[in-house]
């Protein structure tokens, strides 16, 4: 009888058609990064390897892997804004990771508004329905388990303002399945939406 597990050590290959690790660790949510080089230059590109880390102070991060723009421009200035992409804004979030030149605003690339935020120099997606003003609090360069450099970078940010669409407050309790976010998969193509109809309860034990 065939072993009824697949069992493979990433580093020899995963012997399938398509790398499971992204679809097994997802959907995720996005991190819809906005920064601006310390020349001035805005920039917005999606990060799926992206969550949250703490409660108090609220720290989010995203890993850039790749020594990519925005990495750059957050150890340039140490700030970045999270914006959230909800269904109306997936195809231009979807045009926000084209791989352009450092000096082209993906802004402008996608139709997006850049509005100044308040306690931070990196500007925000006005369309975006909730933001994060964030700054910057590590980056670090991921390592292997033999310790061994990866061209990877964590960036972990204190999120110091926050933004909410007041539509968004049910009662004053934020409505994440109203809000209509879009969630990395794993395919090449993959993302999943979330509504109502996946929410469910479950208290804690005592
Ligand atoms: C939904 C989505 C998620 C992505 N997640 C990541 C990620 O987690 N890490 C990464 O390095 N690139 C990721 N990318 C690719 C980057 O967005 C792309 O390389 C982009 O050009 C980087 O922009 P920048 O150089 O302006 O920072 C993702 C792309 C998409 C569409």
């Amino acid at each position: 009888m065939p072993d009824a597990t697949h069992f493979y050590e990433p580093r020899h290959g995963h012997r399938l058609p398509h790398d499971p690790f992204n679809a097994i660790v997802g959907p995720r949510p996005i991190g819809w990064i906005s920064s601006r080089s310390a020349a001035g230059a805005l920039n917005l590109a999606p990060y799926s390897f992206f969550n949250a880390f703490n409660y108090t102070p609220p720290i989010v991060g995203f890993s850039s892997v790749g020594y990519k723009d925005t990495v750059r421009n957050c150890e340039e200035t140490g700030e970045f804004a999270w914006n959230l992409v909800t269904q109306t804004l997936a195809e231009a979030m979807n045009q926000t990771c084209a791989g352009v030149p450092a000096q082209v605003s993906e802004f402008e690339l996608a139709g997006l508004t850049p509005v100044a935020s308040r306690l931070i120099a990196a500007p925000r997606v006005q369309e975006s329905r909730v933001s994060f003003e964030c700054r910057c609090t590590q980056i670090v360069q991921l390592r292997s388990a033999d310790g061994d450099k990866v061209p990877t970078w964590l960036v972990l940010g204190e999120v110091v303002a926050v933004h909410i669409d007041q539509l968004l407050l049910k009662d004053g309790v934020y409505d994440t399945a109203g809000a209509g976010h879009v969630l990395r998969g794993g395919g090449a193509a993959d993302y999943f939406s979330i509504g109502p109809e996946q929410l469910f309860h479950m208290t804690r034990p005592a």
